[in-house]
């Protein structure tokens, strides 16, 4: 069975645990992924040659602009983006796409946005000064009927539908395509917060002219092994042409003549300062990862880890998994141990195991909460509710999920034991 572990910088280090040294095993993929090894070979070369892009007239200021700009048409090839009328803008991460994105709201069209349950707070909190609408869940899904309803009632006036590609809770996938055919249909556009899709699922964006065509997509390097602090944002290069930047700086502008600043063209309008050359160049060298080891052999993987874990954790009554059991999704397992607080779980298989797990409502309090059948506005903030979650990197094994269930049925003895 592939796992790829082999691709993974720092895969091997050890940590202290109170059992002695044990090899780090990461189920904290959903925060952040490690670096490909291809992605620092990459960095450690292409730095040699580093200078500052676009306006030196310099041999290695020339070598490195035509990475950057390079980077944007790998990136763009993998994610089906048009160059002819999409734009490619780097980032800083998912979120400060979305920021970015929320500036140019006044040239969208109508005048209310969309965004869904399942949101990270990334793809909720830029749209909240907004008139706006959540769209519930239903079934372990979003009601999509819902969705339908409210746009069809508010035709012509929702400028956005803001939509998770994947759920950094349950691994939900939501029918991102279909929403984008429901949008469109209503006059809105859509955005797809890529920030789980992206390394777990192509994105293949369809034309311009199809109704499932994807406006927006937003996501991150860290969180496809490409961990240099850069981020995309894909749509429209006619949006971003309006108005005045989200941020102003260097780079940013062609002009400043009598009438006032000309801006710069995007995508450096959009990217004001010098960029973030190498962590562009990173991004870049993952999509080529990812797509020499291709996506059929990294889904099978994960597919295969998922159903693993599920079957193993079954084993566990005191175990309460959220998510569906037999829904398509990403490599995300959310769960409780009945009786001990989530941060205690966590800190348990760090401290025994050196396992690394997320705890806590993972930036997405409106999705924990329901799922818990909690008020979201009426959580305890001294000792907040909350999941442990384990999610997976295509580096991950069965025999790491052995480690973890063995390490949670001892947790779940112990507590036994005291009781
Ligand atoms: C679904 C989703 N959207 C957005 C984000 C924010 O990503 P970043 O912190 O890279 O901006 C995350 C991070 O976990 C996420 O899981």
């Amino acid at each position: 069975m592939d796992n790829f572990a082999h691709l993974i910088y720092g895969y091997e280090k050890k940590v202290e645990t109170c059992r002695g040294k044990k090899r780090y095993i990461n189920f904290d993929n959903a925060a952040s992924t490690p670096p490909f090894k291809s992605v620092m070979q990459t960095i450690t070369e292409a730095a040699a040659w580093y200078s500052s892009v676009h306006r030196g007239a310099g041999f290695k200021s020339k070598y490195s602009t035509e990475r950057y700009e390079s980077a944007r048409r790998i990136i763009a090839q993998f994610i089906g983006a048009d160059l002819e009328r999409d734009v490619v803008i780097f980032t800083k991460n998912t979120t400060d796409s979305i920021n970015k994105l929320s500036h140019y709201l006044p040239w969208l069209p109508g005048e209310m946005i969309i965004f869904t349950k399942v949101e990270h707070h990334s793809n909720e909190l830029p749209w909240q000064n907004h008139n706006h609408y959540c769209v519930p869940l239903k079934n372990n899904g979003l009601d999509l009927e819902n969705l339908e309803e409210v746009l069809r009632k508010n035709a012509g006036k929702v400028k956005l539908v803001a939509v998770s590609g994947a759920s950094n809770v349950s691994g939900y996938l939501p029918p991102i395509y279909s929403i984008a055919e429901m949008a469109h249909a209503y006059g809105a556009k859509i955005l797809v917060d890529g920030a789980q899709l992206i390394p777990h699922r192509p994105i293949v964006n369809p034309p311009w002219d199809d109704p499932r065509h994807l406006d927006f997509i937003a996501f991150s390097g860290h969180k496809i092994y490409a961990p240099f602090g850069s981020g995309v944002l894909i749509g429209p290069r006619s949006l971003f042409e309006k108005g005045c930047p989200s941020q102003v700086g260097g780079g940013t502008v062609k002009g400043i003549g009598p009438q006032g600043i000309i801006w710069n063209p995007p995508p450096e309008n959009e990217e004001a300062g010098s960029p973030n050359v190498l962590g562009a160049i990173a991004i870049a060298e993952a999509c080529q990862t990812i797509t020499a080891i291709g996506w059929p052999a990294l889904i099978a993987h994960e597919k295969r880890l998922i159903r693993y874990a599920l079957k193993q954790l079954a084993q566990i009554p005191e175990l309460t998994v959220y998510n569906a059991q037999d829904q398509e999704r990403v490599g995300v397992i959310s769960f409780n141990i009945q009786d001990r607080y989530h941060r205690d779980v966590a800190e348990y298989l760090s401290a025994h195991y050196g396992i690394g797990v997320r705890s806590g409502c993972f930036c997405a309090r409106r999705y924990v909460a329901e799922l818990l059948s909690l008020d979201y506005r009426e959580i305890n903030l001294e000792k907040p509710p909350g999941m442990v979650r384990m999610s997976f990197g295509c580096y991950n094994s069965p025999e790491e999920i052995d480690i973890a269930v063995e390490g949670l049925h001892e947790l779940v003895d112990t507590i036994k034991k005291a009781a």
